[in-house]
């Protein structure tokens, strides 16, 4: 049983300060003792520790159409994606920690390469399956997932050309949305037409949690026996537990159903893959917000990681 810690203090997907403290937030606050006292053994890797990140996001050229920083996340990216990818040969459970969610691109096509026949759930209020030419933002932490499964290559900025290279990217029948209310037109219409199983809050209210989790299972990995990747985006769950987040929607998961849900991938054992992002202590607006945004991305990782009440 070993994990691969992956920091990712990566703001570049978008333009607030902050996120990039994720990591050293969540180490402080004990992220390598929950780990170890829950069985695992831990490394730490550190993909992006040589570049000087604040001087890459300040750059004025680093543009591309509307995208903006389209250099520097996808230099970013690729290298949290060899790790990612190190991670998986060495047969180990990648953690990554954000950062914002544009390394998500990383984390899932380097699980799809591995494990072509895995599922991803994918637990967020957003989609972030903008392409360059839906997006109304110009942050790519609104994209990974189009540029994971290589959706409308045209209108790429030229520095993801080596995702084009990339054998297995994510297909559209092995990753499930849970936890959706916030989805652009432009995403609407691609989660139709690529047919992709997306439970939206609205369905967690119909079905419940247990059920809406068992579905989303059952669509990306139907034999029940596959390694399943979790990215999970802090602002799935409702502001009033996690208010420290760059793009908060009312209306979210509450914690315990932000938990649950992770539980339930534990039981499986098939847990192969975490992402825990969106992490932002600098937008608290009290001391208590830190920390209980803080503590429900250290909860995330321990019930992942197998921790159970009783
Ligand atoms: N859909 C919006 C956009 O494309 C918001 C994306 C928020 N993504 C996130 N990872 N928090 O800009
Ligand atoms: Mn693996
Ligand atoms: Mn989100
Ligand atoms: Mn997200």
């Amino acid at each position: 049983r070993k994990v691969t810690v992956i920091r990712a203090p990566f703001s570049g997907g978008q333009g607030k300060g902050g996120v990039e403290d994720g990591p050293d937030k969540m180490e402080e606050f004990g992220l390598l003792r929950d780990i170890a006292e829950l069985g695992w053994t831990a490394t730490v890797d550190d993909p992006l520790a040589k570049f000087d990140l604040a001087t890459l996001k300040a750059d004025p050229s680093d543009v591309y159409g509307n995208c903006k920083r389209p250099k520097m996340v996808s230099d970013c990216c690729r290298l949290i994606f060899d790790a990612a990818t190190a991670a998986h040969e060495n047969k180990t459970l990648p953690v990554t920690v954000g950062g914002d969610h544009s390394i998500g691109m990383a984390t899932i096509l380097a699980f799809a390469n591995a494990h072509p026949d895995g599922g991803i759930l994918w637990i967020d209020a957003h989609a972030d399956i903008n392409t360059p030419s839906t997006t109304p933002s110009g942050n790519l932490h609104g994209c990974p997932v189009a540029f994971a499964m290589g959706l409308e290559e045209d209108s790429w900025p030229p520095h993801f050309d080596w995702i084009k290279q990339v054998k297995h990217k994510v297909r559209p029948d092995r990753i499930a949305y849970i936890g959706l209310r916030d989805v652009d037109p432009g995403e609407k219409k691609l989660l139709k037409e690529l047919g992709i199983a997306a439970y939206s809050m609205y369905h967690v209210d119909k079905y419940g949690i247990n059920k809406v989790v068992e579905m989303a299972l059952q669509r990306v990995n139907p034999s029940g026996n596959k390694p399943v990747h979790v990215s999970y985006d802090v602002d799935a769950i409702d502001p009033l537990y996690v208010a420290a987040t760059g793009t908060p929607v009312r209306g979210g998961l509450s914690l315990r159903e932000g938990l649950f849900l992770v539980e339930e991938i534990a039981a499986t054992g098939n847990l192969a893959g975490l992402d825990i992002v969106e992490v932002n202590p600098a937008l608290a607006s009290t001391e208590t917000h830190i920390v209980d945004t803080v503590n429900a991305g250290l909860s995330i990782a321990r019930c992942a990681l197998g921790e159970t009440i009783l």
